[in-house]
């Protein structure tokens, strides 16, 4: 489908580009590890203790270098432990390794997703144009239709429960990717929430969802079952007690009680066995991945929130964020050089961890997103082709929003052992906040990335900082439905760099699949368990 196909594990641009199957396109035996970059990436690595964040920072045009402006949003990669050369280097790396054309066969629709043999159409929700095939476009134009009328009617009033009250509340059941994206959007974009309230549940710990119950009135509320595959049992077992509760508090029976809900699902059949209406069930294309699903039509709890003009005007944000993506000079390429940067503090520093740090409260939950789109997708062990990788793959992705971090875990930030590199994310203008406050918690941030590079000499052992720790600085212009369609699709992009270096499949989780299935064993009465296990259930109650 697109000009040149799958790229692959090996860093020799002399790979055939054009073979249509991306499971088999990678024909070559050069591991990207043998490579003369990485090689003398190595060779530099061995040095950079040698490298001065500071003094690099003295080296004129370093700034202009490495600072990018795309409008919403200011990039400055300056304070990193990367030379001229090394970055030099790590450009090559990203060029031999066909980043961009992997890039452009993901836009384009080939099925890179090659373990579950499909294609990864979620830049195709922000852009529904060709080249994609008119199918894919007519279906993500429909379902957009849909929910355009459908969250304009919950909003206004014109869409009627079964006892005919309008809603006041929604509840949003599912979990991950059905779960996280629209909550980390509907907090941070609390400023343009104008519709009825919007709650999320996902953990199948009932004390959750029996609490918010109690505070709901059930005629006027409305439960929003979101999964994609509508089979995961955590979804399915919390909206089992929501129809419950409508029975009861309505005096509903048990067919009628489903009326009260609206599923979004790549399962239209399950959906409907489940007895939730033909009309009340919203859709999106199996090409589009739980963590990446927020564009499609699970992101309707943000259209009833904010309005369905918001949610375009944060696909809108991803889709410049994809053009930047896919056109901009490698030298200048947002995503492709932070993924660049992580790949040396992963892959040859040795770094095991990387921080986000938001300084707002709002973006609280895009840490908590970002674990699941960079660690679901990149915390994997086999390559592409199903070999075991030899390279360190993706970090464990943490933290909080500032200031509150620094009053926790930022001791270890600066005088610990380990070498953890930081994103720190602030916003220039904040019309929810006050300006006195604004410059408090912008002069944190920016202290804070000041002084994890230049340390401090102290006679004392104790109040010595070594300092020459890296971070980036994001900022966002102010945080409003196309800044954080940028800064997702950012991180997205930027995973997606990372994978297609370590040249892993970043779009399928076969690794959460094991755990569902052990759960399902202990939950039919299997006593087949180790001495360990079969206490801990006989204590639990789990078995006899
Ligand atoms: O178990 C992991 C996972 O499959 C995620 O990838 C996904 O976002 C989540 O479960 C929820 O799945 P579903 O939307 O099918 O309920």
């Amino acid at each position: 489908m697109s000009p040149t196909t799958d790229t692959s594990t090996t860093a020799t641009s002399t790979t055939d580009t054009s073979t249509a199957d991306p499971s088999t396109a990678d024909t070559s035996t050069t591991s990207i590890s043998t490579t003369d970059t990485w090689v003398k990436l190595q060779a530099l690595a061995a040095d950079a203790k040698n490298i001065n964040i500071k003094e690099q920072l003295d080296i004129p045009g370093r700034l202009d270098r490495f600072t990018i402006d795309l409008g919403p949003l200011y990039v400055d990669l300056s304070k990193h432990a990367v030379t001229e050369e090394i970055l030099n280097l790590l450009l090559k790396l990203a060029d031999e390794s066909q980043v961009l054309d992997h890039a452009r066969a993901m836009v384009c629709g080939d099925p890179i997703n090659v373990s579950e043999n499909r294609p990864v159409l979620h830049t195709g929700l922000r852009h529904p144009a060709p080249p994609l095939p008119d199918e894919f476009i007519e279906h993500v134009k429909e379902e957009r239709a849909k929910l355009d009328l459908l969250s304009q009617q919950i909003r206004n009033g014109t869409w009627r429960g079964i006892t005919g009250e309008p809603v006041t509340d929604v509840i949003n059941i599912g979990i991950g990717g059905s779960d996280l994206g629209p909550k980390m959007v509907v907090q941070a974009l609390r400023e343009f929430h104008t519709g009825p309230n919007v709650h999320f549940i996902s953990n199948v710990d009932g004390a959750e969802i029996l609490s918010l119950l109690e505070k709901l009135n059930a005629a006027s509320t409305l439960v929003v079952v979101s999964s994609k595959t509508f089979t995961t049992a955590e979804t399915l077992l919390n909206t089992q007690t929501a129809l419950a509760w409508f029975e009861t508090e309505l005096d509903l029976d048990s067919s009628q009680s489903p009326a009260q809900c609206i599923a979004i699902t790549n399962n239209r059949e399950k959906a409907k066995a489940f007895g939730i209406p033909d009309q009340q069930i919203l859709t999106f294309p199996d090409s589009v991945g739980g963590r990446y699903s927020v564009w499609s039509s699970i992101g309707f709890a943000i259209c009833i929130a904010l309005g369905f003009d918001n949610f375009k005007a944060f696909l809108a944000g991803g889709a410049q964020l994809d053009q930047h993506f896919l056109n901009a000079p490698p030298e200048k390429n947002v995503p492709l050089l932070m993924a660049l940067i992580g790949i040396w503090y992963n892959n040859f520093l040795g770094a095991q961890t990387h921080a986000v740090i938001p300084y707002c409260e709002r973006l609280g939950l895009f840490v908590d997103h970002l674990q699941q789109v960079d660690m679901e997708s990149n915390g994997k062990l086999s390559t592409r082709q199903g070999k075991p990788v030899e390279l360190e793959t993706g970090p464990i992705v943490w933290g909080q929003t500032g200031t509150n971090g620094q009053h926790a875990f930022f001791q270890l930030l600066h005088q610990g052992t380990k070498l953890v590199p930081v994103d720190f994310i602030g916003t220039l203008h904040d019309e929810l906040s006050k300006p006195e406050h604004h410059r408090v918690l912008l002069a944190n941030m920016i202290a804070q990335s000041e002084a994890l590079m230049t340390g401090q000499v102290n006679a004392d052992p104790h109040q010595q900082y070594p300092g020459n720790r890296p971070s980036s600085t994001l900022l966002l212009n102010k945080l409003d439905p196309g800044s954080l369609g940028m800064l997702l699709a950012l991180y997205e992009q930027k995973v997606f760099v990372q994978g297609a270096i370590w040249s892993i499949n970043s779009f399928d989780q076969w690794g959460v699949e094991l755990g569902k299935q052990l759960t399902n064993k202990i939950l039919s009465g299997s006593m087949d368990h180790d001495p360990s296990t079969s206490a801990l259930l006989k204590k639990t109650g789990l078995s006899d």
